[in-house]
């Protein structure tokens, strides 16, 4: 008998023979495939250092049953669906081009989903855009309504075509239930992570999560938003490239106590907890994941303990 199959015995046979009362679990145990079975949605994942291919690869790893790779950018999405299926042949790799702030289309992937599968448990609405660097006055009325479309109307539309689909119960669902996740940003906690659109679009995408999980008091259907600090991806590559040519890259993610900036993948992690039942009592929340960064008040490096 292999070891992790005896040790599975032990702990089984020692909880029968307990006298103390047993531990109630809601989610399956943590060492197995975590998201097993599960059908998902990820927007926002044809970039190559991205969030969302990190979290694809997550989900895919922990036995999904088929994962959506969306963005209104395909260029990489078939490469990325080919890669999936060398390493995890038994998911079901979807790739459709869509924009996020698009009601039809969102609403079009999310019935593709319930017709195939009839199910959908985790939409992962992480689509983004940087939106203008500019000082706000520079910004125009334009420029900031699509930086709330692209963050913000993509995360209410993610919440408003999934949450109905979570509802719906088969037999082999027989208990409505689904995570919607935003990511959000540590922008829209408070200030100086992004530009005044960006950040306004970040807390829009906070207070969307607050509000639809109340909204969705008994249903069994959780919605947080995720809030990355300074992650190395697309969005961010031109700050760490140019950092690296001044040789200053020790400088990157200094104001966080890890002192340094974060990967796609320790976010995916996050996201993969949060879509998976083990987070089953984590709902309506903002998770900071930043190195420690939104812990703190401002400081100048080196003047503090
Ligand atoms: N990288 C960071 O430091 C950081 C920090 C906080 C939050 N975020 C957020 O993380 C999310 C993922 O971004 P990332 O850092 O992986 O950047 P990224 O640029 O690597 O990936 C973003 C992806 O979103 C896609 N996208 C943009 N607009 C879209 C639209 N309208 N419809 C569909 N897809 C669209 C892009 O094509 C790209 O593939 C974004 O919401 C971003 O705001 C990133």
């Amino acid at each position: 008998m292999a070891e992790s199959a005896k040790h599975r015995l032990q702990a089984i046979s020692s909880q029968l023979s307990s006298p103390l009362p047993p531990i109630v679990k809601v989610a399956p145990e943590s060492n197995t495939l975590r998201v097993a079975g599960k059908v998902i949605i990820i927007t926002g994942v044809n970039s190559i250092l991205g969030i969302g291919r990190a979290s694809a690869h997550q989900f895919a790893q922990n036995g999904a049953k088929a994962v959506y790779l969306c963005d209104f950018d395909d260029s990489n999405l078939e490469a990325h669906k080919q890669e999936i299926n060398a390493s995890w042949p038994a998911v079901d790799i979807h790739t459709r081009q869509f924009d996020a702030g698009d009601d039809k289309a969102v609403q079009a992937v999310v019935d593709d989903a319930m017709q195939r599968y009839g199910r959908l448990d985790v939409f992962f609405a992480n689509a983004g855009t940087v939106g203008p660097m500019a000082p706000f006055t520079d910004v125009d009325a334009d420029e900031f309504m699509d930086t709330m479309r692209v963050n913000s109307l993509s995360v209410f539309l993610a919440a408003k075509h999934a949450a109905p689909a979570m509802k719906k119960t088969s037999p082999e669902k027989p208990t409505a239930s689904g995570s919607i996740i935003a990511t959000a940003s540590v922008a829209g906690l408070r200030s100086n992570a992004g530009s005044t659109p960006y950040s306004a679009s970040k807390a829009a995408a906070v207070s969307l999560a607050q509000t639809i999980a109340f909204q969705l008091a008994g249903t069994g259907i959780r919605m947080n938003a995720l809030c990355p600090g300074l992650i190395e991806t697309g969005m961010t590559a031109p700050v760490f490239a140019a950092a690296r040519a001044r040789g200053t890259q020790k400088k990157i993610g200094q104001l966080n106590p890890l002192g340094r900036g974060g990967h796609a993948d320790e976010i995916a992690r996050v996201a993969l907890f949060l879509g998976s039942d083990e987070s089953s009592y984590v709902n309506g929340q903002a998770w900071a994941v930043d190195g420690g960064l939104s812990a703190g008040h401002p400081f100048v490096p080196g003047k503090m303990a």
